[in-house]
């Protein structure tokens, strides 16, 4: 069979590799992929986010299976377009994709069924926005509704603060009309845990539990990033937590977004904050984290294409899903300057048999340059956590490119709890 991967960073390098464990696919495309992705799959010059594009390809190209992997293209509709060819997809249709396109419809949700979150104001209004922050508690915490790369959430430690988040978001349109309406939230406090599952709206399955680190630099300094590593499992994630989370969160969101008529298949990501009342919801995403998937999915000992079948098919409760009782460690290398002003183009050496996912990378006369802010991931998993942070540092040491930068303390924070 021959199988689409619409996406083209570390988490789709990830994705690819562990499909390409089953025997039953014979051909994967990457759209658009990377100079990394290259040596792992055909990429097609096709961006993520040009859903017509998408859809000639898999129209043109006897495509059996789509997995469609960031949130743009599952928020602007790809996968409702693919079903429409009659090929299978392993994703949200749009008006579910709509938990993590929407913060204001992740809010209303969370508060109509009930589901812990922080509590929260919603506004269209730059002036009652800022009027309600004169007198709102501090720290407060700005969220834009709709999809802004990630930097759509500003913590705010002042009232001036939280007037210029507003004023940039609503006024300045810094994130275009994703701050048409923003939300004004509670700062909760607790460690964060991402809790990745398969869902198909009847079943929810939680994968291995990880640990993000969005700061760039170490000691949680820095800018906000993408990600900067993870690690599986996450200490903090206890057998009880897990519990409470089921019986509290998965549970009652696959059952609300049903409820709705807005049926969740895929991947339905968790961002979890474990306060002193509970585990409470940071946030939704519709799809794999990245670069948690890059800890999660080399944890993963069953077939991944067979799950991702009986979610889309709808018989997830067939599907078994089987993860290592080993711990994980990604740490990813990025160009000096990530998240602002950074270089590219440095000639990347490598390792060949390492779990190595490339993130921001091109190919030129057979050479890999670096070619974004995140370039890679290196992950490497074992007995223990503290030896797969080891194992993952030292592989660090074998990769190569000029002005790559990367945290030291990847894992620290977990290796003490
Ligand atoms: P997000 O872009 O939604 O992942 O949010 C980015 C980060 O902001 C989260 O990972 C949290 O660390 C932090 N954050 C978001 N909402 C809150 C909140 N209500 N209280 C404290 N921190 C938050
Ligand atoms: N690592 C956080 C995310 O994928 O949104």
């Amino acid at each position: 069979m021959k199988v689409l991967v619409v996406g083209g960073g570390g988490r789709e390098h990830a994705i690819i590799k562990k499909l390409k464990e089953n025997k039953e696919i014979e051909k994967i495309y990457a759209l658009p992929g990377n100079g990394g992705i290259a040596a792992d799959a055909e990429c097609v010059a096709i961006g993520a986010k040009d859903i017509d594009g998408i859809v000639d390809f898999a129209k043109n190209n006897d495509i059996g299976f789509a997995v469609v992997a960031p949130d743009d293209p599952l928020v602007l509709g790809a996968v409702d377009e693919l079903e429409k060819l009659g090929i299978p997809c392993f994703g949200p249709e749009k008006k579910a994709a709509i938990i993590e396109g929407s913060k204001v419809f992740s809010k209303n949700l969370m508060k109509k069924y009930g589901i812990p979150t922080a509590a929260y104001e919603v506004f269209d209004d730059a002036a009652k926005a800022l009027a309600y922050i004169e007198t709102a508690p501090i720290p407060t915490v700005i969220k834009a509704d709709g999809l802004a790369l990630g930097k759509g959430v500003i913590i705010a430690m002042t009232r001036e603060e939280a007037s210029d988040a507003v004023r940039s978001i609503m006024e300045d349109k810094q994130f275009g009309d994703s701050g048409n309406q923003i939300v004004i939230e509670e700062f909760l406090e607790g460690p964060e845990v991402s809790v990745l599952s398969f869902t198909d709206g009847k079943t929810v399955v939680p994968m291995i539990s990880s640990m993000d680190h969005k700061r760039a630099l170490d000691g949680d300094k820095g800018l906000n990033t993408g990600g900067m590593g993870t690690i599986a499992p996450n200490p903090y994630y206890t057998p009880e937590v897990a519990e409470r989370c089921m019986e509290e969160i998965f549970l009652p969101t696959i059952n609300a977004m049903n409820a709705e008529g807005r049926t969740f298949k895929g991947c339905l990501y968790f961002g979890l904050m474990i306060t002193k009342n509970g585990p409470k919801v940071i946030e939704y995403n519709c799809r794999f984290g990245d670069p948690e998937t890059q800890v999660v999915l080399p944890l993963l000992e069953s077939d991944l294409f067979e799950i991702m079948k009986h979610v889309a098919a709808g018989t997830l409760a067939d599907a078994e899903v089987k993860f290592s009782s080993d711990s994980a460690c990604c740490v990813v290398m990025a160009s000096e300057g990530y998240p602002q002003k950074y270089q590219t183009g440095f000639e990347i050496t490598m390792p060949a048999d390492k779990n190595i996912y490339i993130a921001g990378a091109k190919l030129d006369g057979g050479k890999l340059l670096s070619g974004g802010g995140r370039v890679l991931g290196v992950t490497e998993t074992a007995a223990t956590l503290g030896e797969a942070i080891g194992k993952a540092y030292e592989t660090v040491k074998t990769v190569n490119f000029e002005n790559a930068f990367y945290r030291k303390d990847i894992g620290k924070k977990a290796m003490e709890v």
